[in-house]
């Protein structure tokens, strides 16, 4: 194994068609019309020398260390800010250039400290390589670098320090910052000798805007800019391409190592969804993996109230088989489940549900996208055909405006939110709606045309008016209906949105968005040019999801915004693997590719390769499971990569759903909070330790690597096929591609899927079959999946969760960048500097009725439960709506959430909870409890570890 090494073709693509040939060193080259000689010298295998140009960013012709010599053109141009002209004779080695170079190689090294043979970046250096390149021999202006300012080391930010001593001022940092981050923290301040970059106003990297996106520390030449842990550690001599585990934008990474242990994880510009680009939790946030807390070994107990007794994995094994057939036979097939997780593979969810399906006889499967994305899944096939997002990332380039619906892009999705800005600075038009004042509204080069504040719950009056603007003020387009969609369906929908409580001006009336606002928003989406909706769980988690799903398709139907690059209907999905989860059969009434479990012929093409009779029965839900629990007729459940105490609602019934069982097994990394109340921990491996693929929000498969053993001793799709034969149900795979095979045979959207065209094409988006051998990036072009397009009544029905005298606030949630849902991996890596608790933020002027004040422990109350935490006063909510996110296990946010659910899907409704604040002394008695809990859990830790 060696290093994946990246061509820099030292300037980006250029997206011309026109195509122009020139001569490079007397050698033909046809490249297109707009590409620097740089790139076309590069397309042929020259290198010419260079220090400020990177293909990540645009041309800065700084350093004036790539000169060329242009046949017929006086001078020396540098080429990396030259393009290329049909006929144009260049030569990249001539005397003159060379002596040239060796000029300005001489000044760069006679300011810069030879220290190399210690320097971080020693063999990774680009400056090192110019050196060489260049056959720099002598320095006539001595070596001290005595004039180069060096303000001293930054080492504030977790990961990466800046050592300005090493500074070149190439200012590939500062561009890579705005140009691929969208970020602007950094800039030049100084002139001449005393140039240094400067996050902020002249600020330390931690304290300034910086998101620790490692950007600038990519686009770094020297080890001005170097990750900490490669200081460390040294260069890596190996690296391996994978897919983060966090996001649902799935970004290719180089995982960059030394022997088994990981020197760094560098975004691969080959990754089609995050195109070279990271953010701060999939570049930096790998160090879970090796956190002391793993648990390796596995466990089981009599009780929840015993303690754990580590067993060999054939107790284990045979412990679960023996009890879920045990419980199977006392108390019915149907007793017991099985959860998937769309934080693992595809390859091990399709096994989890095979499990549950074959081993177990039922269809008592669910997934954790039932909390998150199920709504997509059914608004979507309703009214397209298909459970999943029309477009691939790529089509934002394509948009002209840009509906943000329920999402935080910069926080929950922030490589495509870069993508998004890069768009938006280049001038399309943005449309935010969403409860709370995100980034995106107004941040450096990007404002939303319109923001939308409305109240939470009230997404579908919202969209409802939008569509009465389109229809009322004739925005339709009518030709796109009458080809693609039922005419008659539409006329019953153009009725319905037209009636007058449906208008901007009594939707103004629920919603609190005034109605000037609504009917510009809505013009300009339907008569802005290709525009694209991307919404996110401020959609999907209310009792109104599905409907809320159907009523932007509804929008995007009418105007024509579907079946082409730059428009469409865009989940933008929680975790890595939510969609494939969700492709794989995870839900109790779908198999693999969303065919209905009651289907005759798709069950037997099933029973047919697994050998056994399925049950044509849905099975239950995960809150059906847990209400059937405390019934006492669900008595088994195996959860593989879910921690369903902390991340569903109504946290107290989930408790007592758990409590009431006989064997609940947990399969994870962690001892987490449902395995409070486990009788068998699995222990689970990280994604660095696993071969599969994972699916992304634009249907994108793509391998998953294993870069270091599994360090339980057992792959997670190992175990689950264990325990699958010790019940009796044989499962034999020797390698999780012999599952994706079977994921290919038995899927028709999957048909043409294999390990092998996914290492060959580096990843293909589904349906990938037959008909589209290369995958399909954009859905539905020429006409829907299901035929016509389904236009949907969206009658605006209001939660039942209200406001009222006691709980007069209404609570929505939401993630930050720096942590992952729950927290489970990200509070075990440095990113817990950024933020080490939620906090509820409150409009100053609900804050001053309550007496509370900024940083003041309130106490968060619902009819359901209560948590306390620290206030945050700010405009970014609305007066009567407060904020908080959900990923320390400490405030546990789901004890306030409500059993409200999707009608459609049974989502919870995270989104909106009526809940009231004051000020408290203390934290609430669950909590309480629950920091005896880990005290007493850390005190006992300690002595094993202290006895070890
Ligand atoms: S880490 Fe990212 S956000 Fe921070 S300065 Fe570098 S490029 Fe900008
Ligand atoms: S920090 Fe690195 S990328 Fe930025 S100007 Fe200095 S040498 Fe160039
Ligand atoms: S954007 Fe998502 S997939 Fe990409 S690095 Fe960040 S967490 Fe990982
Ligand atoms: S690489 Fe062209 S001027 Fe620096």
């Amino acid at each position: 194994m060696s290093l994946v090494q990246e061509i820099d073709y030292g300037t980006p693509r250029s997206r011309a068609d026109k195509m122009v040939t020139l001569t490079i060193d007397g050698q033909p080259v046809t490249v297109p019309e707009g590409t620097s000689i740089m790139r076309a010298a590069m397309e042929m295998g020259t290198k010419i020398p260079k220090l400020c140009a990177t293909d990540m960013v645009e041309a800065f012709g700084s350093c004036r260390l790539c000169l060329v010599e242009i046949e017929g053109r006086p001078g020396t141009p540098s080429s990396c800010t030259t393009p290329v002209m049909a006929g144009m004779a260049v030569r990249t080695q001539t005397e003159r250039l060379k002596r040239l170079r060796k000029g300005v190689m001489e000044l760069y090294i006679s300011d810069h400290p030879l220290d190399c043979l210690t320097c971080s970046a020693n063999g990774d250096c680009e400056l090192q390589d110019m050196a060489g390149a260049v056959g720099l021999r002598d320095v006539r202006y001595g070596y001290a670098g005595d004039k180069h300012p060096d303000p001293g080391k930054d080492e504030s930010n977790p990961y990466f320090t800046y050592d300005p001593s090493k500074c070149i001022v190439c200012s590939r940092c500062v561009r890579a910052c705005e140009e691929v981050q969208g970020t602007f923290a950094l800039t030049i301040a100084g002139r001449g000798f005393g140039s240094v970059v400067s996050p902020g106003l002249q600020e330390a990297f931690f304290d300034s805007e910086c998101v620790s996106c490692g950007a600038c520390v990519q686009a770094c030449p020297t080890a001005t800019l170097n990750e900490k842990s490669v200081i460390d550690i040294g260069t890596p001599e190996h690296s391996v391409v994978t897919t983060c585990a966090y996001c649902g934008v799935g970004c290719s990474f180089k995982a960059e190592m030394r022997g088994d242990e990981v020197v760094r994880m560098v975004p691969y510009k080959n990754g089609k969804a995050n195109r070279g680009h990271s953010c701060v939790k999939g570049r930096f946030a790998w160090g879970y993996a090796t956190h002391k807390d793993r648990v390796l070994k596995p466990m089981i107990r009599a009780k929840i109230s015993d303690p754990w007794r580590e067993v060999t994995w054939d107790e284990a094994i045979a412990h679960t088989a023996r009890e879920f057939k045990r419980l199977q036979a006392t108390y019915g097939k149907r007793a017991v489940g099985g959860i998937t997780s769309s934080r693992c593979t595809n390859e091990e969810t399709f096994l989890v549900q095979k499990l549950v399906r074959a081993g177990f006889g039922n269809n008592n499967v669910d997934t954790c996208a039932r909390v998150c994305h199920s709504p997509t899944g059914y608004g979507l096939k309703t009214t397209f055909g298909t459970s999943a997002g029309t477009q691939d990332f790529d089509s934002v380039e394509h948009s002209d405006v840009i509906v943000v619906l329920g999402a935080n892009p910069t926080d929950g999705h922030p490589v495509f939110a870069s993508r998004m800005k890069k768009r938006l600075r280049a001038g399309a038009k943005l449309i935010v709606i969403d409860p709370r004042r995100i980034d995106l509204v107004r941040m450096p080069h990007v404002e939303a045309s319109y923001h939308l504040p409305l109240l939470p719950g009230t997404n579908v009056a919202i969209l409802t008016a939008m569509a009465h603007v389109v229809v009322s003020e004739g925005l339709v387009n009518e030709a796109f209906v009458r080809e693609h969609c039922d005419w008659s369906e539409f006329e019953d929908w153009a009725a319905f949105v037209c009636e007058p409580r449906n208008s901007p001006e009594e939707v103004a009336k629920v919603s609190g968005v005034a109605a000037e606002t609504i009917r510009g928003a809505a013009r300009l989406y339907a008569t802005g040019g290709n525009a694209a909706f991307y919404y996110g769980l401020g959609v999907t988690e209310h009792s109104q999801g599905s409907t809320a799903v159907m009523a932007i398709a509804n929008l995007a139907m009418a105007t024509g915004n579907i079946g082409r690059p730059g428009v469409g209907v865009n989940p933008l999905r929680g975790q890595n693997n939510v969609q494939g989860a969700c492709d794989m059969g995870s839900f109790p009434h779908e198999l693999s590719g969303y065919r209905h479990i009651s289907e005759d012929a798709t069950r037997a093409m099933f029973e047919a390769l697994w050998g056994t009779p399925l049950d044509s029965e849905p099975g239950l839900r995960i809150p059906n499971m847990l209400d059937a629990a405390v019934d006492g007729s669900f008595k088994g459940l195996y959860i593989q990569g879910e921690d369903i105490l902390q991340s569903d609602p109504n946290t107290k019934h989930v408790a007592a759903g758990l409590a009431a069982m006989e064997c609940v097994v947990v399969h994870d990394l962690f001892l987490n909070e449902t395995a409070n109340y486990a009788h068998v921990f699995l222990p689970g491996s990280t994604f660095l330790e696993k071969d599969g693929t994972f699916t992304n929000a634009e249907r994108r498969i793509q391998l998953v690597r294993k870069v270091m053993a599994p360090r339980n001793g057992l792959g997670d799709w190992e175990i689950t096929m264990a325990i699958a034969q010790a019940m009796g149900f044989d499962m034999a795979y020797g390698h999780p591609s012999e599952i994706m095979d079977e994921i290919a045979r038995l899927t028709p959207t999957f048909a043409g899927v294999s390990f092998e065209k996914l290492a060959e094409l580096g990843s293909v988006q589904w349906p990938c079959n037959e008909k589209a051998p290369q995958g399909t990036p954009v859905m539905h072009m020429g006409g829907f999946v299901r035929g016509k397009g389904k236009f949907v009544i969206t009658e605006y029905v209001a939660t039942d969760e209200r406001v009222g005298p006691r709980f007069p606030l209404l609570l929505t949630t939401g993630r930050i960048l720096s942590q992952y849902n729950v927290g489970a991996q990200t509070r075990r890596t440095a990113n817990a500097v950024w933020h080490d608790e939620d906090v509820l933020e409150i409009h100053p002027h609900d804050a001053e009725q309550r007496g509370v004040r900024d940083g003041d422990l309130v106490k968060l109350a619902s009819r359901v439960g209560d948590t306390t935490l620290r206030a945050v006063i700010t405009e970014r909510v609305a007066p009567g709506v407060v904020y908080t996110t959900f990923h320390h296990p400490g405030t546990q946010t789901n004890v306030v959430t409500t059993e409200y659910s999707d009608w459609a899907t049974n989502c919870p409704e995270y989104k909106v909870t009526a809940v009231q604040v004051s000020p408290t002394n203390g934290p609430s008695d669950w909590q309480e409890e629950y920091e005896e809990l880990t005290r007493k859990s850390r005190r006992i830790a300690a002595t094993v570890e202290a006895a070890e």
